[in-house]
């Protein structure tokens, strides 16, 4: 027999506060294990960007890759949606005898007379309130105390674009799979210019596969790479007074590729040097790399923008580094005109 706790929830996505839950309750209940339980969500219950069942399912596999005592279980997979936490439990209790310890939050604890069959969950499982130091909670029904302290991670916050309390390797999952980029990015910018970001992305795409290079690299860092473009002045200012005097004294136009490279690698924490670089330099070009040519090229060519660019298209299936000097060479020369 064993005593197993119950930690459900959408997990959209999972993050390190869940996991600093289950091992809480673990240590002050002397739990054996922690079932992780994501629920299945319908698309139209709520208002917020719910990822998929199975991928969310497969965040919390990635992040419990390493724990020794904390599981996730599909339970719920099957069973009729809506899906109760009464016939979660009664699953769950089929062909074993071990105890049952439901985790549930403080605001969730003054609902749970509200819940489907509540006095029938209490009699199979008991019922565990996560709380902070100090605090109690008065409820009409038994409940054991879990007391911890708040967690700062949140999935909102994620949601929103700060992967600070993410997994490594959760993380790496949502940016392979682009999971919530395109809301963060578009949150960011004017719908012209996430539909000219799609464009790069697109073109970058086609480039990096007929070179043999990385597309998830190429890709991402082009539906990033103007996710500063509208951020607004004081804040660019802040971000370059962290750059040198070089970067500083180039146009202002230019600066948000800077910014930019800063921005996704503090708040969505990408670590990768070509995609960082490709965001840095997409503007001004500068540095020998097949992806800071890519998203260059791409940037500057994308058809949204309107004019016959196929023989730089051309040039660039055939050799990048030729086709990012030719169309460098056709910018420095608009720019002369320009200025006259
Ligand atoms: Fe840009
Ligand atoms: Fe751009």
């Amino acid at each position: 027999m064993k005593k197993i706790g119950i930690l459900g929830g959408t997990f959209n996505p999972i993050h390190e506060g869940h996991i600093y839950l289950a091992k809480q309750a673990i240590t002050k209940l002397g739990l054996d294990e922690v079932l992780l339980i994501p629920n299945r969500v319908s698309p139209f219950r709520t208002s917020e960007e719910i990822v998929d069942y199975d991928k969310r399912f497969k965040m919390c596999e990635i992040a419990v890759a390493n724990e020794k005592q904390i599981f996730v279980s599909d339970v719920e997979k099957n069973l009729p949606m809506p899906s109760y936490t009464i016939n979660t439990i009664e699953e769950l209790k089929k062909g074993n005898d071990n105890s049952y310890y439901l985790l549930i939050g403080d605001d969730q604890a003054t609902k749970f007379t509200e819940w489907k069959d509540y006095d029938k969950i209490l009699e199979l499982v008991e019922v565990a309130v996560f709380l902070r130091n100090e605090s109690t909670l008065d409820l009409d029904y038994n409940y054991t105390k879990v007391q911890c302290d708040l967690h700062p991670a949140s999935a909102t916050d994620i949601r929103n674009g700060n992967f600070l309390y993410l997994n490594n390797n959760v993380k790496d999952y949502i940016l392979q799979n682009e999971l919530y980029i395109h809301e963060i990015v578009r949150s960011h910018m004017s719908q012209r210019r996430y539909e000219h970001s799609l464009s790069v992305q697109k073109v970058s795409i086609e480039l990096a596969k007929l070179h043999n290079l990385s597309v998830y690299k190429a890709s991402l860092a082009a539906l990033l790479h103007d996710i500063c473009k509208e951020m607004d002045k004081e804040l660019t200012a802040q971000y370059m007074e962290l750059e040198d005097e070089t970067a500083r004294s180039l146009h202002p136009n230019v600066h948000h590729q800077f910014v930019g490279a800063r921005y996704v690698e503090e708040k969505l924490q990408i670590q990768d040097t070509d995609i960082l670089d490709a965001i840095r330099y997409h503007t001004t070009g500068g540095l020998d790399n097949p992806y800071v040519y890519i998203l260059f090229i791409a940037d500057k060519i994308e058809p949204s923008r309107g004019y016959d660019a196929t023989q730089e298209m051309e040039l660039a299936k055939i050799d990048l580094k030729t086709a990012y000097d030719f169309v460098k060479c056709k910018q420095q020369a608009f720019i002369g005109k320009e200025s006259k």
